[in-house]
């Protein structure tokens, strides 16, 4: 379903060193030659320290960033190649909620479903089973700009998967909402992959991925340091609990 390719990204980073226009750029490489797969109807988890190059991977795994070097096939489309298609497939959540403050989250859900050519009486079911399952049905009403952060995150979340994609991208969907919240958020993660679909998250919160991930990916300075399921994560070392083991990958 996904194969990720060598896939690199150089950004550049402002040094100490002063230049004419502000403080002089040196390039350096946010993600660097990262290889995995997911198989069709998997979960992964994308984990690692903050910068380690998570977002990025997973903008440019949903052709919202070209990447520097390599590339990313979905469903054996080139994002390199077909940008357009791979966007068409795929429901991507950023971690930074753009929505508009002005909408209510009924109208924000219309809006996008809509703009993304969807007849009414399609989205409208897709859309009251997701409000159910997200228990969002107290502040359907309310504006964007009067939402609490968590509230926001699920109004993000329905925005995604409006059309019924097929692979689902999010990126910390559980960053800043609450433990029930949290909770809901997992389950409906759960009944999308019992729906058969593909979904990549990235997260901190490492009892998620124990719970839900079929396949870890632990990343590091931009580079992948493990790939594998719950079992070869915990035979790292069995003497170690989850948090143990993964703290000892990424500090090494
Ligand atoms: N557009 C950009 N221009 C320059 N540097 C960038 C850009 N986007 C990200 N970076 C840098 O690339 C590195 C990786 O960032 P990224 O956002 O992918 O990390 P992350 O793993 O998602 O972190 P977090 O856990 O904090 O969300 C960081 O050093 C970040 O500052
Ligand atoms: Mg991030």
């Amino acid at each position: 379903m996904i194969q990720v390719k060598n896939l690199s990204k150089q950004f550049k980073a402002p040094t100490e060193e002063k230049g004419l226009f502000g403080p002089k750029k040196k390039p350096f490489w946010a993600v660097k030659d990262l290889n995995f797969e997911i198989t069709k109807g998997s979960v992964a988890s994308i984990l690692g320290p903050n910068g380690c190059g998570k977002t990025t991977t997973l903008r440019m795994i949903a052709g919202m960033l070209t990447p520097s070097r390599g590339t990313v096939f979905v469903d054996s489309v080139d994002v390199r190649k077909d940008k357009q298609t791979v966007k068409s497939k795929i429901g991507y959540m950023t971690n930074n909620t753009s929505l508009y403050d002005r909408l209510s989250v009924i109208e924000t859900v219309k809006f996008f479903a809509e703009l993304n050519q969807i007849p009414s009486d399609v989205y409208m079911p897709r859309a009251e089973k997701l409000f159910d399952q997200l228990d969002m049905r107290k502040y359907l009403n309310k504006r964007i700009a009067d939402l609490s952060t968590g509230m926001k995150q699920k109004t993000s979340i329905v925005r995604t998967l409006i059309h019924d994609p097929d692979l689902i991208v999010l990126d910390e969907p559980t960053t800043g909402v609450d433990v029930t919240g949290q909770s809901v958020i997992v389950d409906l993660i759960k009944s999308i992959k019992d729906s058969g679909k593909t979904l990549i998250f990235s997260t901190h919160q490492l009892n998620e991925v124990r719970d839900i991930a079929d396949q870890i990916v632990v990343m590091k300075s931009g580079e992948k340091i493990f790939d594998g399921n719950n079992n070869e994560f915990q035979k790292l070392d069995r003497n170690k609990n989850f948090t143990e083991i993964f703290m000892e990958l990424v500090n090494e």
